[in-house]
C-alpha cells in the first residue's frame, strides 16, 4: 500500500465529517478530490452504501485517488473535470440533486512536491502550473505574453504583493534579454527586482508571485465564483456545503457568497480553523479556514436587484 499521508494529509478532516454529516445512502460530492482522503472519511461515515462524487482534474491526483479507494468500489465515481462545471457535469451523469459538497481548495502537496509541475520554486523545472494539464495556458506562457500592468495586476490583485510593480518591470526587462522559463529563473528575478531590507524574513521573496501565477492560470478564483452561483441548483434542501480556502481571497470569496445567496443559511459565523496540534502535524493546514452553509428553501436569485448586483 501506498504512504498515503506521505502524498497528501487531509487539512481539518474530523470537522470537515462533523459538519458535512454524511450517513448511508446519502449521495456527497468532493469537488477537490485530490488524494481522497476526504472522500475515504466520507465514504467511511456513510457506509455500508453511501456514495461520493469525486471531481478531479488533475490527471495523476484522480488516478492515484482511483487506487486508494478502489475497495469503495462503486460507491466512488471519478469526474475528470472542472468542479466550476459541476452544475452541467452531474446531470449528465444522471444526477439531479445531492445531499452535500466538499471543496478543499488549491494545490495538494503532491502537486506542489513534484518539482516537474512547477509549482514550487524549491526545485528548478518548466515554469508550467497547470493542475489540469489539458488547460491551455501555462505560467511560463502568462511570463511571456502578459504586459507590464497586467503582470503586476495578477502579482498585486492574487498574491497580494505589494512590490508587484516594481516586480512587474524587472520581469519585463529581464524577458527582453533572455525568455523566462523556469521556475528558478522566475524565483531569481524577483528576489533581484526587490532591495533585501524588503524582503520577508520567514518565506521567500517570490511565495507570492508563485501564488498569484498559479491562480492566474487556473483561473482559481472564477472557478470558485461560478461553484458558489452554481452549487444551489444541485444541492436539496438541507443539505451542507463545506468550503476549505487557504488564503484570504478566497475566504472573502466564500464569505459573500455565502451571506448574500438566499440559497444559502451560514452554519459557521465564523470559520473553523485548524487545532495547535494539527498546524504542527501539518504545517501546510496553517492557513485553511473552513465555512459551511445549509441549503435553504428559497431560490438563489430571490432578493437580487435584476441587474444580479444587489
Ligand atoms: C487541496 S487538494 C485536495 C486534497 C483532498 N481533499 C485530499 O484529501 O486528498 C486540491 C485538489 O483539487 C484539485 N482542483 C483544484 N481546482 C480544481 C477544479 N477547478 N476542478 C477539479 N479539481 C480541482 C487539485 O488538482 C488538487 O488535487
Amino acid at each position: 500500500m501506498r504512504p498515503w499521508a506521505d502524498l497528501h494529509v487531509p487539512v481539518l478532516a474530523a470537522e470537515v465529517i462533523s459538519y458535512l454529516q454524511p450517513v448511508s445512502g446519502g449521495l456527497y460530492v468532493d469537488g477537490t478530490l485530490g488524494l481522497g482522503g476526504h472522500t475515504e472519511g466520507i465514504l467511511k461515515a456513510a457506509a455500508p452504501d453511501g456514495r461520493v462524487i469525486g471531481f478531479e482534474w488533475d490527471e495523476q491526483a484522480a488516478g492515484l485517488a482511483a487506487e486508494r479507494l478502489a475497495t469503495f468500489g462503486r460507491r466512488l465515481t471519478i469526474i475528470r473535470t472542472s468542479y466550476a462545471d459541476l452544475a452541467a457535469a452531474l446531470p449528465k451523469a444522471g444526477i439531479e440533486t445531492v445531499d452535500g459538497l466538499l471543496l478543499d481548495l488549491g494545490v495538494s502537496s503532491l502537486q506542489l512536491d513534484r518539482g516537474e509541475r512547477g509549482f514550487s520554486f524549491q526545485a528548478d523545472a518548466p515554469l508550467d502550473m497547470r493542475m489540469d494539464v489539458r488547460q491551455p495556458v501555462t505560467a511560463a506562457q502568462l511570463i511571456r505574453r502578459l504586459s507590464k500592468e497586467q503582470l503586476a495586476d495578477i502579482f498585486y490583485n492574487y498574491g497580494e504583493e505589494r512590490q508587484a510593480r516594481r516586480i512587474a518591470a524587472h520581469i519585463v526587462k529581464a524577458r527582453e534579454e533572455r525568455a523566462v522559463e523556469t521556475t528558478r529563473q522566475l524565483a531569481e528575478i524577483v528576489a533581484a527586482a526587490v532591495p533585501r531590507k524588503f524582503h520577508p524574513r520567514k518565506r521567500h521573496m517570490a511565495t507570492r508571485v508563485f501564488q498569484a501565477l498559479r491562480i492566474a492560470v487556473n483561473r482559481e478564483l472564477d472557478n470558485l465564483v461560478r461553484v458558489l452561483a452554481d452549487a444551489p441548483s444541485v444541492l436539496r434542501p438541507g443539505a451542507r456545503m463545506c468550503v476549505i480556502t487557504f488564503h484570504s481571497l478566497e475566504d472573502r470569496i466564500v464569505k459573500q457568497a455565502f451571506a448574500a445567496n438566499p440559497a444559502y443559511a451560514v452554519v459557521t459565523r465564523h470559520p473553523v480553523e485548524p487545532l495547535p496540534d494539527e498546524v504542527k502535524a501539518n504545517p501546510r493546514s496553517r492557513s485553511a479556514k473552513l465555512r459551511v452553509a445549509v441549503r435553504t428553501e428559497r431560490d438563489g436569485n430571490e432578493g437580487l436587484s435584476p441587474a444580479g448586483s444587489g
